[in-house]
Order: C-alpha cells, then structure tokens, then sequence
C-alpha cells in the first residue's frame, strides 16, 4: 500500500503544529508558570524550548521521514537487531497514558463550551463551578467520552482527510478570538500586577523545580520525545524542509502559549485569584472575564469550542502514535484498531475522572490520580524519551547523517554543529541531570 502524504507544504506544518498546539498551551503552560513564579518560568521555559526543544523537534522529524515507519518501527530500520526499538515502544506506552488524562481535561473544555453559553453570569462564583462539575461523576465521564468518540472518528477516517482539513482554518482563528481575550484581560482593573508577575522575572524563585518544570512543558507543548513528530515526519514527503517546517512549528507553538499567558495573568490578578492555583487556573479565570465581556456568552462559547478543536488536534497525534504503530507493524485494520484502542484509553482515562470524586482519598507525592499520570508522562516517559533519542542521533546514527537529512530543501534555517553540538551533549546531559537531582530530591525529601 502506498503510505499516505501531507498534500503540501502547509498540510505538514499545520498538521504538525495542531499536534503541537493544544491543552499544553492554554491549560498547562499558564498553570505551570503560575505555580513557578511566572516570568522566571517564562524565561527558563524559552530557553528550554530553544536549546532543547528544537534540536528534538528536527531529529524527530528527521528520523520520521528517513524511515518513513511509525517511532517502534522507525527505530528498528535505523538500528536492526539492537533494543533501540524500545523507545519507539515507550513512546507508544506515553501516547496511551498521556492521552487517557488529555481527554479528561478536554472533556472539561467541551463543558465550558455549553456552560458558557448560559452560566457565566457576573458574580458567579467560578471557583466552585469548576470544583463542582469536575467532583460529579456522570458530566465529566459524558464529556470525556464524547471527546475520546471524536478523536477516533478522525483517525478512523486516515491522516490526510481527517487531520489536515480540521487544522487549515480553525488555527487562525483561534490565535485572533485569544487577542481579543488579551485585550479584555488587560483592560481589567489591576490588571498590571498580572503584567508584573508574568513579564518581571523574580530570580529569588529558581529552584531545580522551575528546570525541570521547563523541561517537561517544552517536551510536552512541542509533542516531543514520544514519537508524535517521528509518525507526522513519516508521513513528509521528501521534497520539504524539516528545519523550516520545525520552525515554524515552533513559532506558532510558543506564540500561542506566551499570548495564552498575556490572557491570563492580567485577569488572575484584576480577580483577586491564586496564579499559583494549578490545574484549574485557565477554567476558573477565563469564564470569570468571559463573564466581564459584552457578548461574553459568544465569545465564551466560541473559545472553549476553539479550545476543544486545539485539543482534538493533539489528541488525534497521540493516538495515531499509537494506531500507526499496530497498523504498521501487525497490519491490524485502522478503523477497528482506533476504535478499540480509543475505548480502552477511555477507561485508562476513568481512574483521573474520578480522582476529584470517589477516588479523592488517593494521593502520590501529594498528587491527586490526574496530576500523577501528567507527572508519569511529563517527568518521566517524555524526558526519558527525549533524552534516547538525542543519544541515538547523536551517538549511535551520527548528527552526520541527520542534519544531512533535515537540511535537505532548507530555505531559511540550516542546522549543523550547533544542532549537533546541542543533540550530542547539552540536551541528554541537561535531561539526566535535572532527571537525576529530581528524583535524589523527591526520595530524600
Ligand atoms: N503538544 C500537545 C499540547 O501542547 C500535547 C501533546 C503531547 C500532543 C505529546 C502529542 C504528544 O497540548
Ligand atoms: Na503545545
């Protein structure tokens, strides 16, 4: 069978940047820098995404379109009869866990859509609207099966058809509707603290924490060391520019995570709320200046919508890590796989759920289930991945061979040994360090 391509040029970077636009940036990335100070975060996470996120993103896509396989396979064209598979397979095991809580959260995204329309009023509360639809049981089930049925019809239907067409016109789109949110935010009253806290670094606040809380948001935003770029460079043709499209990539995926971030801390301030307030910081502060606009219901209704489909389209590259690799490697039919596969993510998806209900006794580390598969996968699965592959490229395949490759129709950016510098040692290093002195901390308290 002849293997599926991007139509063109665009189809792959829009494609790759739906992956990599998401929940990562509205919904993590401003709680995340919320909990770490803010601009400091900010800052670290930049250079994050910079010296270790791009160099990532290339190898890649590079190793994608080399081998034109899914990451298990991938790894094995490139290193036959070595274990180097198994990052391929660790990253099959990453989409599997981070998608069952990514569901969950969109499933609360697709909440707010309809709640928006009706129950944004002035003075509500939105604290406890939050905290009450995710302690029920039944809603927050309802929606997260909802949002898991769409992301399999999608990859039921196959790459091109399904994933390119949705990304082309709802992107922009969503970049205008989160400017327009900026410039009610920063109206607000004592809206300038929230400016302060976000652009002003405090440099009191580094701690090995803010490293590896950069770290693990870069991986996660860029839908990195899982293998969702190596199945979407798979699917590049090979008349196309990995390190431009990387790029760009890139660009539109921190553009939207800082403008998220200009949305959100001016109201958090002008609302009296706790930046620092985690997982619901985006749900709670966004209706409440929803609730402060004319035509807020529109407007709320319109977002959440916006942010639901950014969600689809990472949640579609999470699973098709997975489809592809069980289509590829065991020629299973892709509609029947995605199905069963999307079902049995639903349930992996049921303990977080009820993390907030009948499962609220549980704790790890003080985390509750949710938080603690969003650690699993971005503390541990995501660097880990990384890090493998930075040292496969780098030191069993040869940066050589790879930037030959990503280089090949460059327009504007070229990587070389910068690229192979970054790749060989600063990456795996910075990773196993921060990796390292994080765990000593955590077991010796
Ligand atoms: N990058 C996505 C986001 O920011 C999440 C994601 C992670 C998608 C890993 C695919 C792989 O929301
Ligand atoms: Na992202």
């Amino acid at each position: 069978m002849q293997r599926e391509n991007w139509t063109s040029k665009l189809g792959f970077i829009l494609a790759a940047s739906g992956s990599a636009i998401g929940l990562g940036n509205i919904w993590r990335f401003p709680f995340v820098a919320g909990t770490n100070g803010g601009a400091i975060f900010l800052l670290i996470y930049l250079a994050a995404i910079i010296f270790i996120g791009y160099p990532v993103l290339v190898s890649e896509m590079t190793i994608g379109r080399k081998t034109e396989r899914n990451p298990v396979g991938a790894f094995k064209k490139l290193a036959p009869d070595t274990p180097w598979w198994l990052v391929g397979g660790l990253g099959v095991l990453a989409g599997f866990v981070i998608l069952s809580y990514y569901s969950v959260v969109a499933g609360w995204g697709l909440f707010y859509m309809l709640e928006s329309v009706t129950g944004l009023a002035p003075g509500t509360d939105f604290a406890e609207l939050f905290v009450g639809h995710i302690s029920g049981t039944f809603s927050p089930i309802f929606w997260h099966f909802v949002f898991m049925l769409l992301t399999v019809s999608v990859i039921g239907a196959g790459v091109v058809n399904g994933i390119q067409r949705v990304v082309k016109i709802l992107m922009p789109i969503l970049f205008v509707l989160l400017v327009v949110l900026i410039f009610r935010s920063l109206t607000l009253e004592g809206a300038g603290a929230g400016l302060e806290f976000y652009l002003s670094p405090d440099f009191s606040q580094i701690s090995l924490q803010t490293f590896n809380d950069a770290i693990s948001q870069a991986f996660f935003t860029l839908s990195l060391g899982m293998g969702a770029m190596i199945t979407y460079g798979s699917y590049l043709s090979q008349d196309e520019s990995i390190t431009d499209s990387a790029g760009y990539v890139l660009g539109f995926d921190t553009g939207i995570a800082i403008l998220s971030g200009f949305a959100i801390f001016p109201a958090v301030f002008a609302f009296g709320l706790d930046p620092a307030a985690g997982p619901g910081l985006t749900f709670i502060t966004l209706p409440a200046v929803f609730s402060q606009m004319p035509l807020g219901a529109f407007f709320g209704f319109l977002f959440f919508a916006l942010l639901s489909i950014a969600a689809l389209t990472s949640a579609i590259s999470l699973l098709e890590v997975v489809v592809a690799y069980l289509v590829d490697e065991f020629e299973y039919p892709r509609k029947k796989t995605s199905y069963i596969i999307g079902f049995i993510i639903f349930l992996v998806g049921l303990p977080p759920v009820l993390g907030y209900s009948a499962l609220s006794d549980f704790s790890f580390l003080g985390m509750d289930v949710l938080d603690t598969y969003d650690w699993i996968a971005n503390f541990i699965l995501l660097p880990t991945g990384g890090m493998l592959t930075a040292i496969f490229i780098g030191h069993y395949w040869g940066t050589d061979k790879a930037v030959e490759e990503a280089n090949r129709n460059s327009m504007k950016v070229k990587v070389g040994n910068v690229y192979s510098l970054l790749i060989k040692y600063v990456a795996p290093i910075a990773i196993f360090v921060i990796m390292a002195l994080t765990i000593f901390q955590t077991v010796t308290g």
